[in-house]
């Protein structure tokens, strides 16, 4: 790169650009997921932290070159940043005894109803101090930008007590001011019942709607609340009360619906107007026409299908009948320890048949819708932030087709440039 005074930053050379074409929509729903642009041979100008202009190289103005920051782009592959918008990192310890059980032939649920599962990571998580949790959320967090992520949520919910849950709406604040990637919080105080209240868990249910979502509304620790409706996690009514309470302290819905049963968490998700419903592995037929007709985005989640074996949501349906489709990890320590996106479009390829085009509108705009954040990040398009992936492969189609190897070469964030080869 050249020094210089001019405020812009070219980036040459590209061998393509490919971007979800918004129209200046917050997102794309059904057949409108495959819009996506390609420019051959492209170019892009930044100035500052923003997306300036995009084209073709020969066309870039000379107002932009003029004195600029170039940048050659060396042949490489350019799309938006990717947006996980849904993650568990922030965890005490890791559980791979469970995942050798689950070889062995136990089930998660199994597991779980022993005290394993997300109570064994509540264990490790209120042992753990800030600090510690903050610095390995650190390094997964530069893992991850590493492998294209430039905007995460992620969520509390493996404290279950009014201390712990605040401690890990604290770690998500503070790395967020530390770290280069955007990074959302979601509160997630009823993610299970804790083995203290399972006896009498209408007052750990008491306890989330009166005490923790009030606390970390008034302290602005978070945007959204978040609820597993489950059997054996919370019920229909409990998801309901917690939700609306959640709203009524101005907090988004989102909600963990009909993963591992048919319980009815998708048509909550319609009722309460969730900003996204994720899992869905046994969404209802009529749910899937509710979403047809609703702005609820449903958040697929491959890569817990693949890791717990179990069946994949049905991406295919709920895009042909006209859902808004969103795509992430759903990295934690327990049903998918992966922070790969690109992996994740493998699957949602191979297993849910989603088309590439698809993958990469659900793992970028449409995922940011799920955060209210498609205004800023989730394509490249002139006026959004510069978070932009350099990919080294001849097309888009190629990355969700290579799998198992990271072919991101360098990620401009917020207009830092990395260059990671
Ligand atoms: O999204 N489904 C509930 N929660 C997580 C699993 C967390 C864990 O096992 O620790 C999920 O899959
Ligand atoms: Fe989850």
């Amino acid at each position: 790169m050249t020094k210089s005074n001019s405020p812009f930053t070219v980036i040459r050379n590209l061998r393509q650009l490919t971007t979800p074409v918004t129209n200046g929509k917050p997102y794309l729903r059904g057949r409108e997921m495959r819009n996506i642009e390609t420019v051959d041979n492209a170019a892009i100008v930044i100035n500052s932290d923003t997306i300036e202009w995009i084209g073709r190289d020969t066309d870039v103005p000379d107002q932009y070159t003029d004195d600029a920051n170039i940048i050659d782009g060396n042949g490489l592959v350019a799309l938006p940043g990717f947006v996980d918008m849904h993650t568990h990192m922030v965890f005490g310890a890791t559980r791979e005894e469970e995942f050798a059980m689950r070889c062995s032939g136990a089930t998660y649920q199994e597991i779980a109803a022993k005290g394993g599962g997300i109570n064994n990571t509540v264990r490790t998580t209120r042992e753990a101090d800030k600090s510690r949790l903050r610095k390995q959320t650190m390094r997964f967090l530069d893992k991850m930008i590493r492998h294209g992520t430039t905007t995460v949520e992620i969520k509390s919910g493996y404290g279950l007590s009014e201390k712990d849950e605040v401690k890990m709406l604290d770690v998500i604040n503070m790395v967020k001011e530390d770290h280069l990637i955007n990074i959302v919080s979601t509160f997630l105080g009823a993610h299970a019942i804790p083995p203290e209240y399972k006896e009498h868990r209408e007052e750990y249910v008491d306890l989330v709607c009166k005490k923790m979502i009030p606390y970390v509304a008034k302290k602005n620790l978070t945007g959204f609340c978040d609820v597993f409706c489950e059997n054996g996690f919370f019920t229909l009514e409990e998801s309901r009360r917690i939700l609306q309470t959640g709203i009524e302290h101005r907090l988004a819905p989102k909600i963990h619906a009909d993963e591992l049963s048919p319980l009815g968490g998708s048509e909550l998700a319609i009722e309460v107007n969730a900003i996204s419903a994720d899992h869905l592995e046994h969404i209802s037929d009529k749910a899937i026409e509710m979403f047809a007709k609703s702005d609820v985005i449903a958040g697929m989640l491959p890569g817990v299908s693949f890791y717990l074996g179990h069946d994949y949501a049905p991406a295919r349906k709920l895009i042909d009948a006209g859902a808004i489709v969103a795509l992430a990890t759903d990295f934690n320590p327990g049903s998918c320890v992966s922070y790969s996106v690109p992996l994740m479009m493998t699957m949602a390829c191979t297993q849910m048949k989603m088309t590439p085009e698809e993958t990469l509108t659900a793992a970028t705009i449409n995922a940011a819708a799920a955060l209210n954040m498609s205004r800023i990040v989730g394509s490249i398009e002139e006026g959004k932030q510069a978070d932009i992936v350099f990919l080294q492969m001849p097309n888009y189609m190629y990355l969700p087709y290579h799998f198992g190897e990271n072919h991101v070469a360098a990620v401009m964030k917020s207009g830092t440039w990395l260059e990671y080869r």
